[in-house]
């Protein structure tokens, strides 16, 4: 529970971050805190988990919304910093709202998923669960 708790206080951040959107000292280390606490949690999950060889691997529906959420999050993650730089620097983005829009939908998109797909529908590896496998009886094992 502690991941999802730290994942909705992210959301809360990004919130807030938005709400001061016009303030670009208060929006920019709002954000880019939001995305530095996200990648963490990424990391912890990768780490713990392997969720990257687990994605790959046969999902149910809700597992491949959420992973569409989360891709589609971080991809948005850089379209905003790199053009929230542009504007930082006096460069006209007409589409920072727009793909800032985008993103609070899929960051949401991904929290409410996590929610929503249950811990024991991951796969499990053989080797966790205690299963050696052997050559049958009489087949030699190689030195
Ligand atoms: C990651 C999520 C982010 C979201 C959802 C977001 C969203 C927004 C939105 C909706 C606006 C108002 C845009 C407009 O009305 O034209 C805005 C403004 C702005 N954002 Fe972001 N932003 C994000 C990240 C960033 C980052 C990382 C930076 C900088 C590195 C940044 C820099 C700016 C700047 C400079 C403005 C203009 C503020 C002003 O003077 O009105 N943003 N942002």
């Amino acid at each position: 529970m502690g991941l999802k708790a730290l994942s909705v206080g992210v959301v809360l951040l990004i919130l807030y971050g938005y709400a001061r959107r016009r303030e670009p000292r208060v929006h920019i280390p709002v954000m880019l805190s939001a995305f530095v606490i996200d990648m963490s949690i990424v990391a912890y999950i990768e780490g713990s988990r392997e969720a990257v060889r687990q994605a790959m691997g046969p999902t149910s529906p809700l597992m491949k919304v959420h992973l569409a959420c989360s891709i589609l999050t971080l991809a948005l993650y850089l379209v905003q910093i790199g053009s929230g730089i542009l504007k930082a620097r006096g460069v006209a983005v007409p589409f920072h709202r727009q793909t800032g829009l985008a993103f609070l939908l899929f960051r949401v998109g991904n929290l409410v998923t996590s929610f929503l797909i249950p811990t024991h529908n991951l796969s499990y590896r053989l080797v966790d669960l205690g299963v050696t496998i052997r050559p049958p009886r009489g087949i030699e094992q190689a030195p």
